[in-house]
């Protein structure tokens, strides 16, 4: 079976590792491998996107290859036919597939039945490209340290499952602050308490949380998907926004993170999104040079 990155712990710590120093070794132009050349990629969304959809299309382009978008509505996957069968179709056209979708068993049944990779591009469950660059992002910005404080305010979602399932691998102190029903997913949580080297906390309390962290890191209330809930959400999680008074908290060289898009004013204020200690668009351009690395190395696994 070929390697497919449905959530960060497909990987081994030591192939995250190599994973940055590949991504580090393309970013500066070190290495430029084209290990997608003369084949194409599918790019499966059923959800919206901006950064995803153009980093993957350039990523691919840049390691020679071609994508090919195709939207949910197009191919209805698992209902005009399984995922099983779609997967051993599309196997035969395209050299990798990437998928943005709702359920993480239906990335999961496609990397079952796959015979080239498969890249999870964001579910309900996960966003583990968005994770790994972000990891890459702190690397640039922060002094090397045994185990960085990333103080995660907001919704237990995706974003925060994938900072736990990176916790549960390279050694990190991940405090939550969140309101008692917007808790991430419990296994996961559990998968990173195991890790005897990082350090899970979980409060009600946004400035325990944020006390002398090495980054702040937030993301929407209301996930793609969750919309329906945004109010609901927002008088939640009202007090676990990032703005002046909480970034007082943190250590005075910490970074501010968001995986964008942002709902400025709602989960962040525009003087900290856009101050000097904001570092949301390295991020984002970080998603370019892991999914080149994530793709490079899958295929060369595979
Ligand atoms: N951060 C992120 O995945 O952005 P998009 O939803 O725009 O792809
Ligand atoms: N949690 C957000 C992340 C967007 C990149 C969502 O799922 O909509």
């Amino acid at each position: 079976m070929p390697r497919s990155l449905c959530q960060i712990t497909d990987f081994t710590a030591a192939e995250v590792n190599q994973v940055f120093d590949l991504c580090r070794d393309m970013k500066t132009g070190k290495i430029s491998p084209k290990p997608l050349l003369g084949k194409s990629v599918a790019c499966i969304f059923t959800k919206e996107s901006l950064r995803t959809r153009i980093s993957f299309e350039v990523g691919i382009s840049e390691l020679g290859g071609s994508p090919i978008y195709v939207t949910g509505p197009e191919i209805k996957l698992g209902q005009r036919e399984t995922v099983a069968d779609a997967a051993q179709v599309l196997s035969r056209y395209v050299g990798l597939i990437m998928i943005r979708t709702f359920d993480q068993s239906d990335v999961v049944e496609l990397a079952e039945h796959a015979t080239v990779p498969i890249v999870n591009g964001l579910t309900d469950l996960v966003h583990p490209c968005q994770i790994l660059g972000d990891y890459f992002t702190i690397t640039e910005h922060l002094k090397p340290k045994d185990r960085y404080v990333v103080a995660y305010l907001g919704d237990g979602n995706n974003i925060t499952n994938s900072w736990l399932n990176l916790a549960s691998l390279i050694p990190i102190e991940f405090r939550i602050g969140t309101a008692e029903d917007c808790h991430p997913d419990p296994e996961i949580v559990k998968k990173g308490q195991a890790n005897p080297d990082s350090k899970i906390v979980i409060t009600a309390d946004p400035d325990e949380a944020a006390d002398g962290a090495d980054v702040l890191y937030t993301d929407v209330w209301a996930s793609m998907g969750q919309k329906g809930m945004a109010e609901e959400k927002a008088a939640k999680l009202a007090k676990f926004q990032i703005n002046s008074k909480i970034l007082n908290r943190a250590d005075k060289g910490a970074i501010v993170m968001h995986c964008l898009p942002a709902e400025r004013g709602r989960e962040i204020t525009d003087e900290v999104i856009d101050g000097p200690q904001s570092v949301v668009f390295d991020e984002a351009e970080n998603r370019l040079h892991i999914q080149k690395a994530i793709m490079a190395f899958l295929l060369e696994k595979s």
